[in-house]
């Protein structure tokens, strides 16, 4: 079977506690951090910026995933970049110009991420699937933790997985947005190689990171 990497969103960790949580993170077996960052406009929420990305790259050396929901997002990628994101992942609809966004983020020597929208279907990424190394399949409306899996979009999964099995591209599929032990399972099945997971893996089993993160991978 293939690994299947744990991207936690620390969306759903205690704010007050940020670098402990991440600490806690790393010792229960995560393989990197997602950080999700919204602006209040493009999607209807508020989270955090490049000042507090900063403050937490001293506390682990598992790589930052950070999922920007800004809009615009083209003139704030090399912030996040000198924050100390390692994969910079944006939405289509955000920027003027994709593959100027692309450009930059390649540029800045980090790993780049395309994210779709429940309502955003492949076409929108098509073409930049051979200069990208991942696309973000949105399993909910971004803007919040804690919400219900949308299972449409597993057909999504299914697409862009045999679109890369033809035509011998790398890119990795990571789904966000209401995975637990049960659509977690689908989602490896329809093609998923990271899951993101908030609420299932800091609220099950009283907090057990390390338990919620093994049951994920299906260890
Ligand atoms: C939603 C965010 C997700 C979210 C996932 O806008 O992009 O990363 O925090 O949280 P859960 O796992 O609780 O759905
Ligand atoms: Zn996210």
């Amino acid at each position: 079977m293939k690994k299947i990497q744990i991207s936690p969103s620390i969306l759903s960790a205690d704010f007050s506690q940020l670098g402990n949580e991440i600490k806690r993170l790393e010792q229960g077996g995560a393989d990197m951090v997602h950080v999700d960052v919204m602006d209040g406009h493009f999607v209807p929420n508020l989270t955090i910026g490049p000042p507090v990305i900063k403050s937490l790259r001293k506390y682990t050396n598992l790589p930052f995933d950070v999922h920007l929901m800004i809009d615009p997002v083209h003139k704030y990628i090399k912030d996040y970049s000198d924050a100390g994101a390692d994969i910079i992942t944006f939405h289509p609809e955000a920027t003027e110009n994709p593959l100027e966004t692309i450009n930059l983020i390649k540029s800045l020597n980090k790993k780049v991420g395309m994210s779709l929208n429940p309502k955003t279907e492949i076409k929108a990424v098509k073409e930049y699937l051979d200069k990208i190394d991942l696309v973000l399949v949105m399993s909910v409306y971004p803007g919040f933790g804690g919400q219900k899996f949308i299972d449409d979009v597993l057909r999504k999964v299914k697409n862009l997985d045999q679109i890369r099995k033809e035509n011998n591209l790398n890119f990795k599929i990571e789904i966000d947005g209401g995975i637990n032990f049960e659509t977690s399972m689908i989602a490896i099945e329809a093609g998923v190689d990271i899951l993101v997971s908030g609420t299932t893996v800091f609220k099950e089993n009283n907090g057990d990171i390390k338990k919620n993160i093994k049951i994920l991978k299906q260890m």
